[in-house]
């Protein structure tokens, strides 16, 4: 049995009966059939059990700028990470991709979850995903359209069962540095360079969130709901300041974090795993959690804000048991 507290940030002591490290569409080519769990770095996962089969953990590399008209493209490995990435672009003066700074995990990861943060989601600069497919045995590419992108959401995301590995992503930014300035915390800024904005960024979060360096965490634990408008303006006559984010398909997105903390459950510890104290969306590892710790503050959450405001949250994080991907709702 191979450990995998290295493979997920929440850094629970799992194992996986093999783990075989992918550096190119070669070594795909020789993955052994039988059951396979595709892993970028494991922090937005959380495993409930032992893994009764191979993770292949995506190590593909390698990093191409093209000039194209008034943008770049950028062709980046899937197993690069995704804070590398920007960190090297910044230093070359690209910009677009600041506001998904200090994301943790991996350039393959992050179309998956359409990982966005600050105002801005990856899917927005997608130009294309190159894959390889487990089962046909053979490399494919999806353009943004057929990405399927929604919040926190993608086809990759929708379909685990084509076990698509994500081996490069095609990016393309603008050669002009327009920085997107919508989030609260930055809106009246002035940023003369990608590398000020990244830092600021890099700031904002380590004022909120966890350094999963540190503390065991893999970011928010649950998405943000959606709710319709006559729900929210119900919730806004009970709760003046509750945060609302209209949406343009009708729907207002609610802040899970302040939901959570108003329930009372920001900062609080069950067993040797608890939220943390700044952002209450964020379930974190104690030190030596086990998985149905987790699980169970999670499960405890979910009732305190369903006693609270009669909405269902719903986990942001997957959830791997023996035999795969399992659905929540089944724990
Ligand atoms: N809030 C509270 N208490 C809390 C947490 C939040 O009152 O404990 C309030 C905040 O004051 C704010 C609102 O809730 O008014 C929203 O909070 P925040 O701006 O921190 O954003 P979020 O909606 O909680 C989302 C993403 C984060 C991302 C931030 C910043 C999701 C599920 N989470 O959090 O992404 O970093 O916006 O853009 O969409 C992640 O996906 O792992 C993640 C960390």
């Amino acid at each position: 049995m191979q450990d995998l507290s290295a493979y997920n940030s929440f850094g629970l002591h799992v194992r996986a009966e093999d783990l075989i490290m992918i550096h190119s569409v070669e070594d795909l080519k020789k993955v052994p059939g039988g059951q396979v769990l595709i892993l970028g770095r494991g922090s937005d996962v959380l495993f409930t059990d032992d893994y009764q089969g191979t993770v292949l953990v995506n190590d593909i590399r390698g990093l191409q700028v093209e000039e194209c008209g008034d943008d770049y493209l950028i062709k980046a490995g899937g197993g690069l990470l995704l804070d590398g990435l920007i960190e090297d672009l910044v230093a070359r003066n690209i910009s677009g991709l600041e506001n998904l700074s200090a994301i943790p995990g991996t350039v393959g990861a992050a179309p998956i979850q359409n990982v966005g943060a600050y105002g801005m989601e990856i899917g927005q600069v997608v130009e294309s995903v190159t894959f390889y497919d487990l089962d046909r045995r053979c490399a494919g590419s999806f353009d943004k359209e057929q990405c399927e992108f929604g919040y926190r959401n993608s086809y990759f995301k929708k379909h685990p069962e084509r076990r698509l590995f994500i081996t490069e992503i095609t990016l393309r930014l603008t050669r002009e540095f327009k920085p997107k300035l919508s989030y609260h915390g930055l809106e009246g800024h002035i940023f003369e360079t990608p590398y000020q904005l990244r830092e600021q960024i890099i700031a904002l979060r380590r004022k909120k969130l966890p350094d999963p360096k540190k503390v065991g965490n893999a970011g928010s634990f649950f998405k943000n709901p959606q709710v319709s408008t006559e729900k929210a303006q119900d919730l806004k006559k009970i709760y003046p300041d509750i945060p609302l984010y209209p949406q343009a398909d009708g729907t207002v997105k609610l802040a899970a974090g302040w939901l959570i903390d108003k329930a009372g459950c920001r900062n609080i510890t069950h067993g040797r795993a608890g939220t943390w104290e700044s952002q209450a969306l964020v379930i974190v590892n104690r030190g030596g959690a086990c998985p149905h710790e987790i699980v169970a503050l999670a499960k405890y959450i979910v009732c305190e804000v369903m006693n609270r405001f009669s909405i269902i949250l719903e986990p942001e994080v997957r959830i791997y048991g023996a035999r795969g991907e399992v659905s929540w709702n089944s724990l």
